[in-house]
C-alpha cells in the first residue's frame, strides 16, 4: 500500500551552508528530498539500496548514503552535496583535478566520488594510495577502472 504522502513532518536543517526548513512525509529519503523537492540533482541515485555510493552526501562532515537516510534523521544537522564543493567559475580542487586527470567519464558516480573524497581530504590531508582506495570503496564506477580517480585525489594531496 502506498504510504500518505500528505502526511508529513516539518525538519530544520542546514544545506550547504543555509538554513531550510521544509514539510516533507517522514518516509522519504534524503536523496529523494534533496532531488524532488529541492532540486538538487547534482546528487545521483544509482541502486537505491546503499551499494553503488553514487547518492553520497556529507552529514555533519561524514559521508552517508542519501538513499538509506531517512528525512527525520537529517532534522538539526548539516547536510553538504556537490552543489555545495564549489561552482562552475570556482571549482573545488578536487574538481578540477577530476576534469585534468580523466577522472569524470559518464558523470554518474562523480558527485558521490567526490564527497568522499573530500571527506577523506578533511579528516587527513596526506591520505597514502591504500588510504585513498579505502576512502573510495563503497563507490561504483563503471567507466574509469578508477586508476585516474585515485590519480586525481592523490594530486590534490600532494599539493
Ligand atoms: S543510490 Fe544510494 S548507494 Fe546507490
Ligand atoms: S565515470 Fe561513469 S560510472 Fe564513474
Amino acid at each position: 500500500m502506498m504510504k500518505n504522502e500528505k502526511e508529513t513532518s516539518t525538519i530544520k536543517f542546514v544545506l550547504n551552508g543555509k538554513s531550510v526548513q521544509i514539510d516533507v512525509p517522514p518516509h522519504w529519503t534524503l536523496l529523494r528530498l534533496l532531488r524532488e523537492k529541492l532540486g538538487f540533482t547534482g546528487t545521483k541515485e544509482g541502486c537505491g539500496i546503499g551499494e553503488c555510493g553514487a547518492c553520497t552526501v556529507l552529514l555533519d562532515g561524514m559521508p552517508v548514503n542519501a538513499c538509506l537516510i531517512l528525512v527525520l534523521k537529517v532534522d538539526g544537522r548539516e547536510v553538504q552535496t556537490v552543489e555545495g564543493l564549489g561552482s562552475r567559475e570556482s571549482l573545488h580542487p578536487l574538481q578540477q583535478s577530476f576534469i585534468d586527470h580523466g577522472a569524470v567519464q559518464c558523470g554518474f558516480c562523480t558527485p558521490g566520488i567526490l564527497m568522499s573524497s573530500k571527506a577523506l581530504l578533511d579528516r587527513n590531508p596526506h591520505p597514502n594510495r591504500d588510504e585513498i582506495k579505502e576512502g573510495i570503496s563503497g563507490h561504483l564506477c563503471r567507466c574509469t577502472g578508477y586508476h585516474q580517480i585515485i590519480e586525481a585525489i592523490e594530486a590534490v594531496t600532494h599539493k
